[in-house]
């Protein structure tokens, strides 16, 4: 127990060496620039197989990796179906991310969307990685930060699970670590194509894929309040040409009781849950199905 709790230490302290040898959390030092500040934790189960798939797990307000780790299911879930998970951890005393500030709303922009993208290829490089298979989902800040790196980095996300955000953009106040009362309170409203126009406006010219989405909201939401929900569907039904005013279908109980699922296209998916409040339950084995995992 003694020499297990010594050997985790120094794992602790050898950074990517120990990233290597799996098992536990481990923090990466070196994943490449990283001018805000952003921490990088992996978390590598053993026999992976060829070109593993990565998932980002990107905690809400007051959480670390470590909480993160410790209680949304996705250690569980890459010990099943082996693949490697990136705990990214907030810079800031709050334990928010910047989803506020121009920088990190622009693709490069060098702040905390830019560090998590960093993370991503560095993983990919680093543990020869699948390219084709990275995913990412988040709650509530972590919500927010998944539309940002959707926005952001289209390119290096084949799907994104958000539970309990806000659109991109949305939370903008042109500081860093801002919070924005307006939207928290579900008082921004715009059109699908101004909502689409931050998406765009993230990478201007790009014309490649962007990932699937799904989002999670509960309707008795105060702190991120649900109208919400309805603006950030509205936001990538701009971005794929979806009505987002008629899904394509909709299922009622799905995935549980007092959770309507709606479709809008191939490429996005929303669950609105009647009376649940702020963090809905992470839906980890939904998750990684609509990961394709
Ligand atoms: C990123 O910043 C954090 C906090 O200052 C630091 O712990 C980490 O080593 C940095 N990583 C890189 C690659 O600069
Ligand atoms: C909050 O964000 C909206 C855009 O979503 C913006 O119009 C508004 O000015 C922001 N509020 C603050 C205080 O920056």
């Amino acid at each position: 127990m003694v020499r297990f709790y010594i050997l985790s230490i120094l794992l602790g302290l050898t950074g990517v060496a120990s990233a290597q040898a799996g098992g536990g959390l481990q923090q990466v030092q070196d994943f490449g620039p990283n001018s805000s500040g952003a921490r990088m934790f992996v978390y590598k189960p053993n026999n992976l197989p060829e070109k593993p798939a990565i998932v980002v797990g990107i905690h809400y307000c007051s959480g670390t990796a470590q909480k993160y780790y410790n209680g949304s299911p996705y250690k569980g879930l890459a010990d099943q179906k082996r693949f490697i998970v990136i705990y990214p951890e907030s810079p800031y005393s709050g334990g928010c991310w910047d989803v506020s500030s121009k920088a990190t709303l622009t693709r490069d922009g060098g702040a905390n969307s830019n560090s998590i993208a960093n993370m991503v290829k560095y993983t990919i490089k680093e543990f020869k990685a699948d390219p084709s298979k990275v995913f990412v989902v988040g709650e509530s800040s972590g919500g927010m930060m998944t539309n940002v790196l959707a926005s952001t980095y289209p390119d290096l996300f084949a799907a994104a699970i958000v539970y309990s955000g806000v659109p991109a953009g949305c939370f903008f106040t042109n500081t860093v670590n801002g919070w924005n009362n307006s939207c928290s309170s579900g008082q921004v409203h715009a059109t699908p194509e101004r909502w689409a126009q931050w998406v765009f406006d993230a990478y201007p010219g790009y014309h490649g894929s962007r990932p699937r989405m799904q989002i999670y909201h509960g309707s008795a939401d105060t702190t991120l309040a649900s109208p919400n929900y309805m603006e950030t569907i509205k936001q990538w039904s701009g971005v794929f040409g979806y009505d987002s005013s008629k899904p394509e279908s909709q299922k009622a109980n799905t995935p549980q009781s007092g959770y309507t699922t709606s479709t809008y296209g191939d490429h996005l998916i929303g669950v609105y849950a009647q009376n649940v409040g702020h963090g809905v339950p992470v839906h980890g084995v939904e998750d990684v199905k609509f990961f394709g995992l």
